[in-house]
């Protein structure tokens, strides 16, 4: 069995990546809805989640940790993981093995406040890429439109415009450093171009996710979702956002 967390739906993000690799892998998902945006705590607070969360997978039984919250990968790459059972795969280590695979040489990374001030993207990427250019831009205000389900129309194209304003003209490539964000990416792919190059680092993560579970993956296919939210609610914006992330992750 594989587990994931976020806090939110971002993380539904990489469990869409996941299935289409694993369709008969047993997972468990937490969102601690509870505690979202993430984003906006401090690290010491986001630390301590972090190592709960890993506690609780492991509690679970899981064979494997496939993190699918960025915030929580920048402070553990930046203050050290959590003890944890079962083997963690990192997220922002698939976004920089997403950036040799493109050859990317100027790249930006829009993510949370607080994986911006972790500083963890800029300083994975410069020590296995030499010479790279990195660009980290803060988005604290994207993760409350996709909580919401705001994710089409004028309101989210706006705050997309923002944050994109703070970039370069001159990118590669762009990452998303936030797994709430790709659900955007009709906003991002409008405003940026074709020039730049949309990179989910949750790709990478779902292929690392079969390699690593080559034979302990088979099961049912049965995911669990857990909430430290509102249940009723979460379970409808699962039921939405699990429809529609299959036909709009296919056309990337
Ligand atoms: N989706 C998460 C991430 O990848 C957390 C976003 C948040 O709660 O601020 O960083």
């Amino acid at each position: 069995m594989i587990g994931c967390f976020d806090s939110g739906l971002g993380g539904l993000t990489v469990l869409a990546r996941i299935r289409q690799l694993l369709p008969t892998a047993d997972v468990v998902f937490f969102a601690d809805q509870a505690h979202v945006p993430y984003g906006d705590r401090p690290h010491a607070e986001l630390l301590e989640l972090l190592r709960k969360n890993l506690a609780w997978l492991d509690a679970q039984g899981v064979d494997a940790i496939v993190m699918a919250c960025n915030t929580s990968c920048a402070v553990a790459e930046r203050y050290g993981w959590p003890v944890a059972r079962a083997p963690i795969l990192d997220l922002i280590e698939s976004a920089a093995m997403a950036v040799e695979r493109g050859e990317f040489r100027r790249v930006g990374v829009v993510a949370t406040a607080a994986t911006v001030g972790a500083g963890s993207y800029g300083r994975t990427l410069r020590a296995r890429i030499s010479g790279i250019d990195v660009v980290e831009v803060p988005a604290p205000a994207l993760v409350p439109l996709v909580e919401s389900g705001t994710i089409q129309g004028p309101i989210a194209r706006a705050a997309v415009a923002e944050v994109c304003a703070h970039l370069p003209l001159d990118l590669d490539a762009l990452i998303y450093g936030c797994t709430h964000y790709p659900v955007l990416e009709p906003h991002f792919a409008e405003i940026l171009g074709d020039g730049v190059t949309l990179v989910d680092p949750a790709i990478v993560q779902a292929q690392r996710a079969a390699e690593l579970l080559a034979d302990a993956s088979a099961g049912n296919g049965r995911t669990t979702f857990v909430t430290s939210g509102d249940d009723r609610a979460f379970r409808s914006s699962v039921n939405r956002m699990m429809s529609a992330l299959p036909t709009m992750l296919a056309t990337r």
